[in-house]
């Protein structure tokens, strides 16, 4: 049986599934495999991005259910975003064919700058400071008006960006001729942002809440030591058992209680299944404030792997 679909308006005539798979750290051999299942069980929003690195694996598994009629491409909305190193206007239709091209369509949902970071055309990830870009270099609007023209061109149907700090989506936002429909950020009860969903909401901006679950399976390398489990917080686990349900499907059901798009991945069947069943789950408004209580500032993707080495991006500025 597949539940009913929730989604929220990007548009006054369109709009996006609320739960949308995630596909970072979905490897090769298995992505394919969980979109298909995805699909099969009713997941109509595919979140990915060219530096996952797999994007070939996921545009066969959707080809495949586009051909075999598991679901219309009007009815699936795609994600993907522009890398670091693809910021400078020529880059841009570049990228995106590339991205096309792996995914095998011919058209994105939307289209999101990943990260406002820059890197040298052809460096994937800088080893020393020749391989960044100083963020003056490329002002965001070179980027976005090369996006602009992407929809112009009818091959993206809506842009968007991602881990903006409230300072540059303003900025953005007061600048771009088609406006941002989106900032993908981190979000769960570690880290709630309510300044960011405030400041959306007011400008009719829809937020993609990513590593709801607080993203246990990170690299070794974007780990540390004494960080806090959103998976084995107490009061997750108490409210979860209240209910009868898990406490994952807890974190997804708060994140679309605060109208926020979540994406969590997942590349086991029965996971994906109750994650896109945590949309039919309602949550009392005093659940939600212990929910709230929760806050830590915390983040877990916190862009550190973007300074050293010469680089000239600090996480203090990222995300002032
Ligand atoms: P798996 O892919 O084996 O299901 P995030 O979306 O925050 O990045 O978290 C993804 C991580 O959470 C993955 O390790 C994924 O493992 C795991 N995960 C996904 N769904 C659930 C669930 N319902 N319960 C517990 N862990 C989950």
């Amino acid at each position: 049986m597949v539940s009913p679909m929730k989604s929220f308006n990007v548009t006054d005539s369109d709009s996006i599934p609320a739960i949308g798979l995630g596909t970072w750290k979905a490897k090769s051999g298995t992505v394919g495999k969980a979109v298909t299942t995805a699909l099969n069980i009713g997941y109509r929003h595919i979140d990915c991005a060219s530096i996952y690195n797999n994007q070939k694996e996921i545009g066969n598994a959707i080809t495949k259910c586009l051909d075999g009629g598991t679901v219309k491409r009007e009815n699936l909305w795609v994600t993907s975003k522009l890398w670091n190193n693809a910021h400078a206007a020529r880059h841009v239709r570049p990228a995106l064919e590339r991205t096309l091209k792996d995914l095998n369509l011919q058209y994105l949902d939307l289209y999101l700058i990943h990260w406002p970071v820059h890197f040298r055309a052809n460096i994937t990830f800088p080893k020393g400071a020749d391989g960044f870009i100083a963020e003056e270099e490329i002002p965001v609007m070179e980027t976005w008006t090369a996006m602009e023209k992407l929809v112009k061109k009818g091959l993206i149907r809506f842009i968007g960006v991602c881990n903006f700090s409230l300072r540059r989506l303003k900025k953005l936002q007061e600048q771009a001729h088609i406006k941002p429909v989106m900032n993908q950020i981190e979000l769960h009860p570690y880290l709630q942002q309510q300044p960011m969903l405030d400041y959306c909401e007011s400008h009719d901006i829809q937020i993609t809440a990513y590593s709801p679950l607080g993203s246990p399976d990170r690299p070794a390398n974007l780990k540390k030591a004494d960080e806090p489990s959103l998976l084995q917080n107490p009061v997750i686990w108490k409210i979860a058992r209240e209910k009868a349900i898990s406490p994952a499907q807890l974190l997804l059901s708060w994140a679309l209680h605060r109208k926020t798009i979540v994406i969590p991945k997942s590349v086991n069947p029965t996971r994906l299944r109750k994650n896109f069943e945590a949309q039919e789950l309602t949550l009392s408004p005093e659940q939600m404030e212990l929910i709230n209580t929760l806050d830590l500032n915390h983040r877990f993707i916190d862009g550190s792997f973007f300074q050293g080495s010469g680089s000239p991006y600090t996480t203090e500025d990222i995300w002032a």
